[in-house]
């Protein structure tokens, strides 16, 4: 320890030897205190400090013009009527007045004065499945890009295939009743098996992934401070004792039926959507849609439009269930994804029905699909199912006035274009 102690001491008294400098400099502070400004301003000058100074102010400065993702916390006074209100409980606000005030209006980046508006970053769940994947397609030839999450448990990879290799398109196996995190602008929650046969068919893991998987997603959007759009449905009103159904109606559904995991389910995506809203301040939106056609509908969904084209196309009997007097309306595919994207880029909550308000009897369903498919084919009569309902129309009324949609597409146009596809694909199984 001594001879350590010497040592450093004896580096101590070397220092003047080796580095004559340090003591030259002290020696100047001290003798020229009262001129202190102007050395400041030479000792700037001659080690090129003013350069460094300015270049940091500089780069400070462009940051906060140009950075995207900067927004400055909205405080709690300056969010306007409908915000204030609904946190408050009143729940009027929420059914007429649907204006919610982010700084960043349609989830996306906040965009500099002059610069065009960047693509947005969109996760859509389920966009393998057949109103995913078109939704998809618009979103990519709009120039966003789409991030895909889905499990494949209805979707297909064919679905999709055309956008592989596209540099803003990605594919991610993943099962939404797990949490993932990922950096967007917009999530659409549309991951769920909507026809009776795959809902039915693992009840339990149905309710788990309206639950749990919007849950998920939820948490994500108030993460991330990204936008949610919920693809709810007309399953939410039952069977309704009101015709047709308005937003307002709150249906008749049975609670511990064969199909409540996804009435049911559906109605607490609902509920946990309006209530990350009115808690968490996460912007989102709710369609309700109902029944929608269209290619790349899985062929034997069990669902009547699929049912009928595709056992026309291979000559079966079209099978009725109980007199075919029920009703049903039909909506092609494309009018619903101009609806979910419209409400999205809205200043609208929702929820909103979605669908095309045209009603059809079973029976004549089945004389549009005997016109455009075999005017020979035949029909089969079935004992009608547990739940399904005896109406269902939408009352579209408010879609049309706050979002400005409406349906394009009759059945007689949109029927031809799925039956296309249907009879490309039924070919290809045959071979
Ligand atoms: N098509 C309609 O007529 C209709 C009517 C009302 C509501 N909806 C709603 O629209 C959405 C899409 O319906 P669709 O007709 O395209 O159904 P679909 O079955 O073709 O698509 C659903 C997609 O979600 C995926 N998915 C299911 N569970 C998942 C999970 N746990 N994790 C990740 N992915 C999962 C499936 O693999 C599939 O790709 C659903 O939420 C449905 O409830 C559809």
């Amino acid at each position: 320890m001594k001879q350590i102690h010497k040592q450093s001491s004896a580096n101590q008294h070397q220092i003047p030897t080796h580095s004559p400098t340090y003591p030259v400099k002290n020696a100047k502070q001290h003798s020229t205190r009262s001129s202190l400004p102007r050395s400041a301003a030479s000792y700037l000058l001659r080690e090129q400090r003013l350069l460094f100074v300015l270049v940091g102010a500089v780069i400070a400065s462009s940051f906060f013009l140009l950075h995207p993702y900067y927004h400055p916390p909205t405080p709690a006074a300056t969010l306007p009527f409908f915000r204030r209100s609904a946190v408050a409980g009143d729940s009027t606000a929420i059914s007429t007045s649907t204006v919610i005030g982010r700084t960043n209006p349609g989830g996306g980046r906040r965009v500099p004065v002059g610069l065009r508006k960047p693509p947005k970053r969109i996760v859509v769940t389920g966009g393998a499945g057949f109103v995913g994947s078109h939704l998809v397609d618009k979103l990519i030839a709009r120039g966003d890009s789409v991030i895909v999450i889905d499990n494949f448990f209805t979707g297909r990879k064919e679905n999709l295939v055309h956008l592989f290799g596209n540099p803003r398109f990605e594919l991610i196996r993943h099962d939404v009743i797990e949490p993932i995190l990922l950096e967007v602008d917009q999530i659409y929650h549309l991951a769920c098996p909507a026809s009776p046969v795959h809902y039915k068919y693992n009840p339990i893991k149905t309710i788990k992934t309206n639950v749990m998987g919007t849950l998920n997603m939820l948490g994500l959007a108030k993460r991330i401070g990204a936008r949610f759009l919920l693809t709810s449905t007309s399953e939410v009103y039952g069977d309704p004792l009101e015709h047709p159904q308005k937003e307002t109606y709150w249906g008749h559904v049975n609670p511990i039926g064969v199909r409540s995991c996804y009435d049911e389910g559906k109605r607490t995506a609902e509920t946990l959507t309006m209530d990350y809203h009115r808690g968490a301040e996460v912007e989102v939106r709710i369609a309700r849609i109902f029944n929608t056609y269209g290619p790349r509908m899985c062929i034997d969904d069990g669902r009547v439009v699929s049912n009928f084209v595709a056992q026309a196309l291979r000559r079966q009997p079209m099978t009725v269930y109980g007199d075919g007097k029920q009703t049903r309306s039909f909506q092609f595919v494309s009018d619903l994804v101009d609806g979910l994207v419209t409400l999205m880029e809205s200043e609208h909550i929702g929820p909103f029905n979605l669908g095309n308000p045209g009603e059809f009897t079973m029976l004549e369903l089945a004389e549009v699909v005997k016109e455009t498919v075999d005017p020979s084919a035949t029909i089969d009569f079935k004992p009608n199912t547990a739940d399904d309902p005896h109406m269902r129309k939408p009352d579209i009324t408010k879609a049309m006035e706050f979002l400005n949609w409406a349906p394009k597409i009759s059945l007689r146009e949109g029927l031809p274009l799925m039956v296309n596809d249907f009879r490309k694909r039924i070919l290809d199984e045959q071979k």
